[in-house]
C-alpha cells in the first residue's frame, strides 16, 4: 500500500488526542500507556524515513507534548542541558539520585512516576545492579589488588551499590567520562583513595593516544548505545588487550524495539544504537578466539539490555 506523507501525522495526532484527552481528565497512568505504546506501532508501521521527520519534528506540533514535557525526566532529555542525550543526570532520575522541584504539578508528577517505573527505567536499574555485582565477583576471586577501568563512568553510581568498593577492598577503580561535571560528583561523594577520576574520551582510546593495562575488570554501560558497529568492534579490542590473563571485560547494550522506543525518540529526543545479542556479540570479531577464555552473552531480568562478557585467556 502506498502511504501518502500526511497519514503518519494523520496517525500520530489522533493517538495524541486520545493520550492529551486521557491525561487531562486525571487518568495519567492510560494516558502515557497510550502514548507510549502507541508511539511505538506508529514508528513500527511506517517507513524509517517517515518516522524520522515525524519522531524530530512534527511530533512537536501537537499540544500533548508541552504537556508531557511537565515530566522533569522527559523535559531533561529533550532539552539535553549538558549538550549530549543521555547525561548522568537523567540516569538519576532512574536511580532515585536526582527528585523533582517541591513545585511540581501533579501531572507532572505522575508522569515522572510512570517514566521513572517504566520496564526500560528498571533494566536500567538492573543494569546497574549487574555491574556492582560483576565488580564484586571480580574482587572476591582476585588473589592481588583488583584494577577495574569503568569506561563512560557517568556518576558510578554502581559503587555505591558494590560491597568491595564501600570495604575499600578494591586496589584501584578508575572513572573515566569525558563530561567533567559528572567527575565533579565522583570526587565529591566518594571519600575513597581507591576510585580515581580521568577525563577523557574514548576516541583517545580507539586512537590508542591514552591506554590502561593489567586490568582485572574494564566494563562501558550507556555508552556501546550511542556508537557504530565499526567503533565498537575496534574499542572492545582495545578493552580487551587492557586486561590480564583472567581479566573481565563487559559491555551492555538496549536490545531493539523496546516497549518505550517509541517514547524515547519523540519526547525524549533520545535515539540510541539498537543491537540484538548477536549483534553485540559481533563487535568482539577483531579478537581471536585463541585470546578469549570464556565469551557469553546474557540479559538483565527484565530483557531490555544486553550485556557481552570475555574473559582473557
Ligand atoms: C548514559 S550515561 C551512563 C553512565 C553510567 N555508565 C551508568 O550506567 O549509569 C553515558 C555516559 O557516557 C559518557 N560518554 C558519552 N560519550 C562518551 C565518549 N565519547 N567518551 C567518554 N565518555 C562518553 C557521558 O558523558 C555519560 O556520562
Amino acid at each position: 500500500m502506498q502511504l501518502d506523507t500526511n497519514s503518519i501525522q494523520a496517525a500520530g495526532y489522533a493517538l495524541m488526542d486520545d493520550a492529551q484527552a486521557m491525561l487531562l481528565s486525571g487518568n495519567a497512568k492510560a494516558g502515557m500507556d497510550h502514548v507510549i505504546l502507541g508511539m511505538r506501532e506508529i514508528k513500527n508501521r511506517y517507513p524509517a524515513t517517515e518516522w524520522r521527520d515525524f519522531a524530530q519534528t512534527t511530533f512537536l506540533g501537537h499540544p500533548v507534548t508541552q504537556l508531557i514535557h511537565q515530566c522533569p525526566f522527559t523535559y531533561h532529555s529533550f532539552s539535553k542541558p549538558r549538550g549530549y542525550a543521555g547525561d548522568a543526570e537523567l540516569l538519576d532520575f532512574i536511580y532515585g539520585f536526582k527528585q523533582p522541584s517541591q513545585n511540581l504539578a501533579t501531572l507532572g508528577r505522575e508522569i515522572l512516576e510512570h517514566c521513572v517505573n517504566s520496564p526500560i527505567s528498571s533494566s536500567v536499574k538492573a543494569r546497574k545492579d549487574v555491574l556492582a555485582r560483576t565488580i564484586d565477583d571480580v574482587a572476591s576471586e582476585a588473589t592481588h589488588p583488583t584494577r577495574i577501568l569503568s569506561i563512560a563512568c557517568g556518576h558510578l553510581r554502581e559503587a555505591k551499590e558494590s560491597v568491595a568498593v564501600q570495604e575499600g577492598s578494591i586496589g584501584q577503580l578508575v572513572a573515566f567520562d569525558q563530561d567533567p561535571l559528572s567527575l565533579e560528583v565522583i570526587d565529591r561523594e566518594f571519600d575513597n583513595g581507591s576510585i580515581q577520576t580521568i577525563r577523557g574520551s574514548v576516541t583517545t582510546l580507539v586512537r590508542q593516544k591514552q591506554s590502561f593495562e593489567n586490568l582485572d575488570l574494564v566494563y562501558a554501560a550507556g555508552l556501546y548505545d550511542y556508537l557504530s558497529q565499526p567503533f565498537a568492534t575496534r574499542l572492545t579490542k582495545i578493552m580487551f588487550d587492557m586486561l590480564r590473563t583472567g581479566g573481565k571485560l563487559l559491555v551492555a547494550n538496549f536490545i531493539p524495539d523496546h516497549r518505550e522506543v517509541g517514547y524515547m525518540e519523540t519526547f525524549m529526543q533520545w535515539q540510541l544504537i539498537y543491537r540484538t545479542e548477536s549483534q553485540l556479540a559481533n563487535v568482539a570479531k577483531e579478537i581471536s578466539a585463541l585470546e578469549i577464555a570464556n565469551k557469553r552473552t546474557f540479559f538483565e531480568d527484565n530483557g531490555n539490555i544486553a550485556f557481552l562478557e570475555l574473559v582473557k585467556a
